[in-house]
């Protein structure tokens, strides 16, 4: 048995034989490229539900058996045992480094950890009340202005420093926008800290007084970072692909993944999720929310659950619901609001409805409880994830350019408008 598949045209009895391609992991893929020029069709997959965009090697998920492996490294062996830079270096160089490459990255990451001064005043254009990815999108599409003639996307060293500069700078632009908001001074960054740290220090520092975070919060926030740091093709991760395919900057690319990443239905959903906790506010009002999430006349959906490719028990989540607990006693942990998490949990995994559909919770269903410990506002938490997803997004970028069969991405469409028709000047209308 060849491995193909045959399509046949049945309206004109032409056939394609299209390779099947088998990964490491996963359904294997029908090589459909040569479809249009052979039989003069295309494929249509609203949602990209069976469409495979890439082939990379940098993220694994099976959803069905709720895997997660990055660079073949279980996300339940890293959150334990690695580090969030340490992560960072895996999805770029695809090997976990030794004590001296560790070290030269970690150096690496903080002789970027600065940006351009101008850049600061960026902020003031933004209202006091923006929403903080808006402000994070929109400053760090500006970044891309400094780097703009002086990044060759052609060449690896370029790629490689281009990606530290990303991943160096993020906590930066991340922090400011929190502090805009609050009308807080920024915060240089002190690089004697390590790279979580820096960050807790430019978002809650005083210019005025010592700073020392906790050292249970900064394992917490490390672990929600190398929770957060790639899924493979998600939408944001798309959007990436899809602008870095067009050659445009590195930065202004990121912007993108941002923007896409804001979306409720995306990363938006953690701060989604303490909004509807907090609207729930009592055990008792939680069948009421169940049944407006199962009432098709009804937008609302229970956020923190479901997810396109995981139709099991997201591991991630999974990993953060034994933190909170882990947690409890040692971080300010609102546990009330955990109280009915959990009850929500327990109810939908006991009804039909959820169980039907393999509707689980996700990274995003308990993230917030961990981020409201440390005192992150809520509208920032989309921002966290942004800023530890920023390590995926350049390792995929770069994974492209690096890419032979590197081409820019043009989706198809079965066009549904009107027929050619003559125009009518107004006055004849
Ligand atoms: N609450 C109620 N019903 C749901 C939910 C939910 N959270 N999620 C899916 N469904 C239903 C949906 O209505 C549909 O029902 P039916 O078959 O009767 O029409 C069925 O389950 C399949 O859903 P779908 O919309 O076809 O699934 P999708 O793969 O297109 O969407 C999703 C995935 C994550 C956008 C969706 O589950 C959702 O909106 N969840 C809430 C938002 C959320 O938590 N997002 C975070 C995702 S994980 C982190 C990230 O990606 O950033």
């Amino acid at each position: 048995m060849s491995d193909s598949v045959t399509i046949i045209d049945n309206r004109t009895g032409k056939q394609i034989e299209c390779p099947v391609l088998t990964g490491k992991y996963g359904a294997p893929v029908i090589d459909t490229s040569r479809l249009y020029k052979e039989l003069g069709v295309f494929t249509l997959d609203p949602g990209f539900g069976t469409t495979a965009s890439c082939k990379s090697a940098i993220t694994y998920l099976d959803g069905d058996e709720g895997i997660l492996l990055h660079r073949g490294y279980p996300i339940e062996q890293l959150a334990e045992k690695s580090t969030y830079t340490e992560l960072c270096y895996l999805l770029l160089n695809g090997e976990l480094p030794d004590q001296n490459q560790m070290a030269d990255f970690e150096h690496d990451l903080k002789m970027h950890s600065m940006t351009h001064e101008h850049l600061s005043r960026f902020y003031n254009g933004y209202r006091y009340d923006a929403h903080p990815m808006s402000i994070m999108s929109g400053v760090f599409a500006a970044i891309a202005s400094y780097y703009h003639d002086a990044t060759d996307i052609r060449n690896p060293e370029h790629r490689l420093m281009t990606a530290k500069r990303v991943i160096g700078k993020i906590p930066n632009v991340a922090a400011k926008c929190y502090r805009h908001a609050s009308g807080l001074p920024f915060v240089y960054p002190d690089n004697s800290r390590d790279y979580v740290e820096n960050f807790m220090y430019m978002m809650f520092s005083w210019p005025s007084e010592e700073y020392k975070p906790s050292p249970v919060a900064l394992r917490a926030l490390d672990l929600l970072f190398i929770l957060h740091a790639d899924h493979e093709q998600n939408a944001s991760t798309s959007t990436v692909r899809l602008a870095a395919s067009a050659e445009a900057n590195p930065f202004a690319c990121v912007a993108a993944g941002i923007c896409t990443l804001w979306g409720k239905a995306h990363g938006g959903a953690n701060e989604a999720v303490i909004n509807m906790l907090t609207e729930i506010e009592r055990p008792e009002n939680i069948p009421k929310y169940i049944a407006r999430a199962k009432d098709k006349d009804d937008p609302f959906r229970l956020m923190g659950f479901g997810h396109r490719v995981y139709k099991n028990y997201d591991p991630r989540a999974r990993i953060i619901q034994q933190a909170v607990y882990d947690l409890m006693d040692e971080m300010n942990l609102n546990q009330p609001m955990f109280e009915i998490a959990m009850e929500l949990e327990k109810i939908a995994l006991n009804d039909e409805y959820f169980i039907e559909r393999k509707l689980y919770p996700n990274v995003d269903f308990y993230s917030g409880l961990i981020y409201q410990a440390l005192r992150i506002p809520t509208e920032m938490f989309t921002v966290m994830f942004a800023m530890a997803r920023s390590a995926g997004w350049i390792a995929q970028w770069m994974e492209l350019m690096e890419d032979p069969d590197f081409r820019i991405g043009r989706p198809r469409q079965l066009y549904t408008g009107q027929e050619k028709r003559d125009y009518v000047q107004i006055k004849d209308r």
